[in-house]
């Protein structure tokens, strides 16, 4: 990138278009649509305050968490700007019970899959919180799309990505050839190239994980953890750092290097995050930045989902931390 030079996030989406000149645009036009949401949920996130929107929206979603409002509002958000586009035929959401058909879109070739907004409990107190997407495209258009085209591997994804509503906002995406991240000035509201080609450190001095959970953790992890705090690479013994917003953790771990860790517990014997709607689009940014993603046993993208809401551990983050991870396990 030239020095002084501004690249938005819709210039550089439509420079890597006129590459491919068979892309009719429908993917630039799903990006313009979660860019927009984005925006519109920052500006929510922002006055959250001072407008009625902090606090719980009293009911429970899917997988019996309690819903705050802003959950709700993201969720209606983005729903309603990608029907209004057709460009996906469906909808997968952490916050909807089932399937959302996008009305007047049966011809559309792309599910997407998201957690509208991530690290609920964080959005009282002020604290980072984001988006999560991730896209599929149908695996055939002349037939109507089944349970086949909606559980997909995540090695299918053609795209995923974040949104980080921190002392900055953050739209971080892939499209499978590198990891992306835009910055959002807020003087003109464009998302503006700032993290061209984030790699991960290989390794980092980072460990994110609950600890409260420590007692419920299996063998392996504990070991790990203990690792952490006693040893370390050449005893350089690691910090630990846990927001409790996978996306916050998520994206220092990424800028910085480090491990993020939900292992299995007692009360939740597959871990606490979804493969669909958090896992499978990390693992494809941190693959496609050097790092690691894996649920223990094996990678999370060669997972077969079979069903939305299903749950993994996870365990991601720079390639040597991972590896050794793996091998304590
Ligand atoms: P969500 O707000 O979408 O339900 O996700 C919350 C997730 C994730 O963001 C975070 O890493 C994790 O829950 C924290 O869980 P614990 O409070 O159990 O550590
Ligand atoms: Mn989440
Ligand atoms: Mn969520």
């Amino acid at each position: 990138m030239k020095k002084n030079s501004i690249t938005t996030l819709n210039q550089f989406i439509s420079d890597q278009q006129s590459h491919f000149p068979f892309v009719q645009g429908s993917l630039s036009r799903i990006f313009r649509d979660l860019q927009l949401g984005a925006k519109m949920i920052n500006r929510d996130v922002r006055q959250a305050g001072l407008i009625d929107i902090l606090g719980d929206f009293g009911n429970t979603n899917v997988q019996g968490e309690e819903q705050k409002k802003l959950d709700v509002i993201s969720n209606e958000v983005f729903i309603k700007l990608l029907e209004m586009s057709g460009d996906c035929v469906c909808i997968l959401s952490e916050e909807s019970e089932d399937i959302h058909w996008c009305e007047g879109a049966d011809n559309a070739k792309y599910i997407l899959a998201m957690d509208p907004l991530d690290g609920s409990s964080n959005i009282d107190v002020n604290a980072p919180i984001g988006s999560i997407f991730s896209i599929y495209k149908r695996l055939s258009m002349d037939k109507p799309v089944t349970m086949e085209d909606v559980l997909q591997t995540g090695n299918q994804q053609v795209a995923a990505g974040y949104v980080i509503y921190g002392a900055a906002t953050m739209f971080v995406y892939t499209t499978g050839s590198g990891v992306f991240g835009f910055t959002l000035d807020d003087s003109i509201q464009e998302f503006c190239m700032s993290h061209p080609n984030i790699k991960i450190p290989q390794n980092g001095n980072i460990f994110s994980v609950n600890e409260g959970n420590y007692t419920e953790f299996p063998i392996g992890y504990k070991s790990y953890i203990d690792w952490c705090k006693t040893s370390g690479d050449n005893k350089k013994i690691y910090s630990a750092r846990y927001i409790g917003s996978l996306i916050a953790d998520f994206h220092r771990n990424l800028l910085k290097g480090g491990i993020y860790l939900y292992p299995p517990t007692n009360k939740a014997p597959n871990g606490k995050l979804r493969l669909l709607y958090e896992c499978n689009p990390m693992a494809f940014l941190i693959e496609q930045a050097g790092g690691k993603a894996t649920n223990g046993n094996i990678r999370i993208m060669d997972i077969q989902p079979t069903e939305l809401h299903q749950r993994t551990p996870l365990i991601i983050g720079s390639e040597n931390m991972v590896s050794l991870m793996h091998e304590m396990l």
